[in-house]
């Protein structure tokens, strides 16, 4: 990017200050409005109410399995639930290990350890963020009970190496470890041809008030070829019967706006594809940036636009980085995520003593500006042009 374009486009200015991970990742309008004003009009005589699972349910559950490619889908109240429940699938004893990387949310590393299983961290390939298949068969062993894989920020993990790695890495008494996508951020995604979420054991989404797609706030869908597990999913969903459960169910008012944000979902993943391109044409050639890489199998959903700082910057530098496109720029940028092991005490407790030098030099080093599907081209194209000239006054630092 030019500096005489910088600096047009610097003094246009924002038309709106974006939070880095905005509070509404999606856009709701008059159809999402209309179908929950008419899902509470249908609820509202004494012998009908919101009900248990209800059609709404069943509709947008069929929906989600077909857009993903599977065979079925089982939605429930959120993602971190969902992880729960994948978990609570696995009946894990003492001993038995769970691999997850530790570039992550929380969500997935508690999940293990709520359901006591051991903790293994793994480091991320450096270009996606994505679990490394060569780092997690270092740490394979005959205990290991399932791949706890993240699809990192929108874009698709390695799927097909972590299947050809379980199988050659069978437990003794439960055969090849789970494959199991954590999409939370990854709604609309692809990997060969298909969409995130049709492999893997299981797949769980969120439809979280942040998320790619969402249902009122909160919400989470659970996808899987595996029919001999949804019939323990469905009941852990609602109090149980031939197995344990509680009550894990989203509202119908939910499930009811499910297939409005589903039929739109495409369009908010092109429209975050757009801008992330013309981002990255505008910062390309920033010698202090490294930007989002997306993999040739891969379709990204930018749920976030990725970017690290040279080693050398990683941590101090970082951080003035971000404070100087806060402060002076109103642009604000967050790190997703600096790794569990050190952020989230709990995790720390459970997992002393692994290293993860790797996930370590890389938490310092991630800034992920704004992006968001309503976004316009002269907002990005601002952000983009703020990115450049702050990089540049913390490079000429020294
Ligand atoms: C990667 C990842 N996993 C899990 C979750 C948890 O999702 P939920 O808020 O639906 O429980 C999140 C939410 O931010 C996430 O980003």
């Amino acid at each position: 990017m030019e500096a005489s374009l910088r600096k047009k486009v610097l003094k246009r200015g924002l038309s709106e200050r974006w939070q880095s991970e905005p509070m509404l990742g999606t856009d709701y309008g008059e159809e999402e409005i209309e179908v929950v004003v008419a899902t509470i009009r249908a609820s509202m005589e004494p012998s009908v109410g919101f009900g248990f699972i209800t059609d709404e349910f069943e509709v947008f559950e069929r929906e989600f399995a077909d857009y993903c490619g599977t065979e079925h889908a089982v939605s429930i109240c959120t993602a971190s639930v969902g992880l729960e429940m994948a978990m609570r699938c696995l009946d894990l004893q003492p001993g038995d290990e769970v691999i997850c990387p530790s570039i992550n949310f929380v969500a997935a590393p508690m999940s293990v350890l709520g359901h006591g299983g051991k903790l293994v961290l793994c480091e991320v390939d450096p270009r996606t963020l994505c679990a490394d298949p060569n780092d997690v068969e270092k740490r394979i062993t005959p205990r290991t009970r399932a791949l706890l894989i993240t699809h990192m920020n929108g874009l698709s993990a390695p799927m097909d190496d972590f299947f050809e790695l379980a199988e050659r890495h069978p437990n003794p008494d439960h055969g090849p470890p789970k494959v199991i996508g954590d999409a939370a951020r990854a709604a609309g995604g692809g990997y060969k041809g298909g969409k995130i979420g049709k492999t893997g054991w299981m797949t769980i989404f969120s439809f979280h008030t942040m998320k790619n797609m969402s249902t009122l706030g909160e919400g989470g869908m659970i996808t899987t070829d595996d029919g001999d597990i949804v019939p323990r999913l469905r009941e852990m969903r609602q109090f149980g019967g031939e197995h344990w459960g509680s009550s894990y169910k989203m509202t119908k008012v939910q499930a009811a706006v499910g297939p409005v944000q589903l039929r739109r979902l495409d369009g908010f993943i092109s429209a975050r594809r757009k801008l992330a391109e013309q981002r990255t044409k505008l910062l390309s050639g920033c010698p202090w940036l490294t930007l989002p890489y997306e993999p040739e199998d891969c379709y990204h959903s930018y749920y976030m636009y990725t970017m690290f700082v040279p080693p050398e910057w990683g941590g101090k530098k970082r951080d003035l980085l971000i404070s100087l496109l806060d402060d002076e720029y109103d642009v604000e940028c967050r790190i997703f995520n600096p790794p569990v092991h050190k952020t989230a005490p709990f995790v720390a407790r459970h997992t002393e003593g692994q290293e993860l030098p790797l996930s370590v030099e890389l938490g310092g080093r991630i800034i992920c500006p704004p992006i968001h599907p309503t976004m316009s081209e002269e907002d990005n194209e601002y952000i983009a042009a703020a990115v450049w000239e702050a990089v540049e006054k913390i490079a000429a630092e020294a």
